[in-house]
């Protein structure tokens, strides 16, 4: 996956782009990341990219120009390649649709992935409208630009990427996208400060453990985030087993 970011910042993804699990990404060639600094796009002496709102109003607002012309540019190197038809043109603001797991593996279908971050107070709307094909909020908080927001969507599409992870752990991560909360997890030692692993985990009867799994993650689930039960994906007896906790 070839992955293009442009930003007002471009330091900001030196640290995140060198370590874990994207360095390994980008060493063993299954990602290629590109950061563009918006301000080399611009023609005028003073490399403006921001201009005072049209109507009035606290803040800046980025220029359509650069972003246009530097787009435009990525785009046509992505043309030279190779290329699947749809290129997702993603604009980070809190205006848009809000980010998810299923977003995520959404995007790790495309080959490229072109991401613009904004700045929070705002992006000349022709951008949204005729370059823009899609608009991702990573939450319902403020944040000072898109930059943060770009590195979390990269790091959830970028996992789901075959090979990124070992086999062990994507496999994990197959079967726990449940729509669940994760269940505790417990290392040694059994007991640290008299505070005691559950029995059940040390009793190595896995159908046992898998029970008080599965419990443990509707229990937590229904306690912290209701509305997620409605939607995970449970058999009878755990719908059952839901309800009952429920009720008590
Ligand atoms: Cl994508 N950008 C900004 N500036 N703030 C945010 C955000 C994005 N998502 C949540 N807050």
């Amino acid at each position: 996956m070839r992955i293009d970011i442009l930003t007002l910042f471009p330091q900001m993804f030196d640290s995140p782009f060198g370590i874990g699990i994207f360095k390994r990404a980008i060493d063993q060639n299954l990602i290629r990341v590109s950061i563009y600094n918006i301000r080399d796009y611009t023609h005028d002496k003073h490399h403006t990219v921001d201009d005072y709102p049209y109507g009035g109003g606290a803040g800046m607002v980025l220029k359509p120009e650069p972003i246009f012309e530097a787009v435009e540019l990525i785009k046509s190197g992505i043309h030279s390649e190779q290329e699947d038809g749809v290129l997702p043109i993603i604009l980070l603001t809190p205006q848009g649709r809000p980010f998810s797991q299923q977003i995520a593996h959404e995007l790790s279908k495309y080959s490229n992935l072109i991401l613009i971050c904004g700045r929070y107070e705002g992006v000349d709307e022709r951008v949204c409208e005729h370059l823009v094909t899609d608009e991702i909020s990573i939450g319902d908080y403020v944040l000072s630009g898109g930059e943060l927001a770009a590195m979390v969507v990269v790091d959830a599409v970028v996992r789901l990427l075959p090979g990124v992870l070992g086999s062990e752990a994507s496999s994990w991560d197959e079967s726990h996208t449940t729509g669940l909360l994760e269940y505790p997890q417990y290392t040694r030692p059994a007991v640290y400060r008299e505070w005691s692993v559950p029995d059940v985990l040390l009793s190595g009867n896995h159908a046992q453990v898998a029970k008080w799994r599965r419990e443990q993650a509707i229990l937590r689930t229904l306690k912290r985030r209701p509305e997620l039960l409605d939607k995970a994906n449970l058999c009878l007896e755990e719908r059952q087993l839901a309800d009952r906790l429920r009720e008590s």
